[in-house]
């Protein structure tokens, strides 16, 4: 059964396949008064309303708004406990968030309150973050573990994040974060041994995750740890990425592209041998700019890689301590006012490069055998979407051929 809608004033789409590079990145597919037909859960034909011959068992039509493909919020991490308001209230007053998470506080804190937590309080906990998400846009949402430290309370991360799968119409892409390292140093080589002999194979033989990350900073895990967690990620046929250069460029971006990585994900810090790596690297660079906003960190380079000829993509990365943004389509939005990204790169670093961020070909885009995700928005012309601040300006959302009812 086919569904034609029509009545979009113009609809904007990333074109092609896979992700979209460099130049690429600000070259749309724009159709003056659309229309698409969707037969299941996916998209049979997108193309001017005069165009289409075919026959539709039902039209809607959506009054003369624009539409996009549904936004891929490819960095999130939605499952905590507790609250980081004193850790707020301090760093305004000046204290560094390294420093915070160095004494014990920040991430960390966080791992306490979370370990807590049974995985039905970080069900609910973590339910009207990702409705949240789903109003600002979001058709797809990776969320990571990570605030769980020991094999027990990640599973139960994983175990909540897993929940959502098929109860939740929004897609979710579940991900293990290897986040920090236990405090005394003297702990470490057996936490890692933890992580790779035990948490990783177990996550891989239960489904529980699709792909791991590691946190890969002074504070955090080095290259050396990262490499032993890539390579035992990688035996069990999991996929890589890493949160990298957040505050220092100490060989993350390196290290991950030579795994393989779908993406590298921070990048406030990286400097050009590392955009030039990015520019030459199969790995989708993730511009996280919600961290930008609420810690005050410099923007990521986004101007820079895309000129090396990179795969930007951009992300909420929702959480309590370094970017409470809850809105894919202000992070899409933020990425042009703070990264200097055009409307159009935004808009294809929000759908097509996420999507492929997440190692997704099949959404992000508006063509024939994507999943029909995709956003009205409020206005007659896309551009609404990367100018909005504040409020969204998605009227509704369609996830998999249907439209998405409160
Ligand atoms: O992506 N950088 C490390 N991890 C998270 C922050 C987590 C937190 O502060 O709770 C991030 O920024
Ligand atoms: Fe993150």
């Amino acid at each position: 059964m086919v569904t034609l809608l029509t009545g979009i004033s113009q609809l904007a789409t990333a074109p092609g396949t896979g992700a979209r590079r460099g130049a690429e990145m600000g070259v749309l597919d724009i159709i003056e008064d659309a229309a698409i037909a969707i037969e299941g859960e996916r998209i049979a034909w997108v193309g001017p309303r005069r165009a289409w011959t075919g026959t539709a068992a039902e039209e809607r039509d959506l009054g003369g708004r624009a539409v996009v493909p549904g936004l891929v919020d490819p960095h999130t991490h939605v499952v905590w406990a507790g609250d980081r308001l004193a850790d707020f209230e301090a760093r305004v007053s000046g204290v560094p968030y390294e420093q915070i998470l160095a004494r014990g506080g920040g991430i960390r804190s966080t791992m306490r309150h979370t370990a807590a937590a049974s995985v039905v309080e970080l069900i609910e906990l973590a339910r009207p973050r990702l409705a949240a998400l789903v109003a600002g846009g979001a058709t797809t949402v990776e969320i990571k573990s990570g605030y769980g430290f020991t094999l027990e309370a990640e599973l139960a991360s994983l175990e909540a994040i897993n929940a959502f799968i098929g109860h939740a119409r929004v897609q979710v892409v579940p991900t293990l974060l290897i986040h920090v390292p236990p405090g005394n140093p003297a702990e470490r080589a057996d936490y890692l041994a933890m992580v790779t002999q035990e948490l990783i194979p177990e996550v891989a033989s239960r489904g529980l995750a699709t792909a791991v990350d590691i946190f890969i900073e002074r504070e955090a895990f080095s290259v050396e740890d990262a490499k032993v967690v890539f390579g035992a990620a990688l035996a069990e046929g999991l996929a890589v990425k890493a949160h990298a250069d957040q505050f220092h460029a100490i060989g993350g971006v390196e290290c991950a592209i030579a795994h393989g990585a779908l993406s590298v994900d921070h990048l406030e810090a990286s400097t050009p041998g590392q955009i030039a790596a990015l520019g030459a690297a199969p790995t989708v660079a993730t511009i996280l700019p919600g961290v930008t906003l609420h810690l005050g960190l410099p923007a990521a380079p986004a101007r820079a890689l895309i000129a090396a000829g990179a795969a930007v993509a951009v992300g909420t990365d929702c959480n309590p301590g370094s970017s409470p943004l809850f809105s894919p389509q202000l992070a899409v939005a933020l990425a042009v006012r703070l990264n200097g990204l055009t409307p159009a790169e935004a808009l294809t670093a929000g759908t097509a490069n996420a999507a492929a961020a997440l190692g997704l070909a099949d959404r992000g885009r508006l063509a024939a055998g994507q999943r029909a995700d995709l956003l009205v928005l409020d206005e007659r012309d896309w551009r609404t979407i990367t100018y909005t601040l504040g409020a969204s300006p998605v009227v509704a959302s369609w996830i998999a051929g249907r439209e998405l009812t409160a």
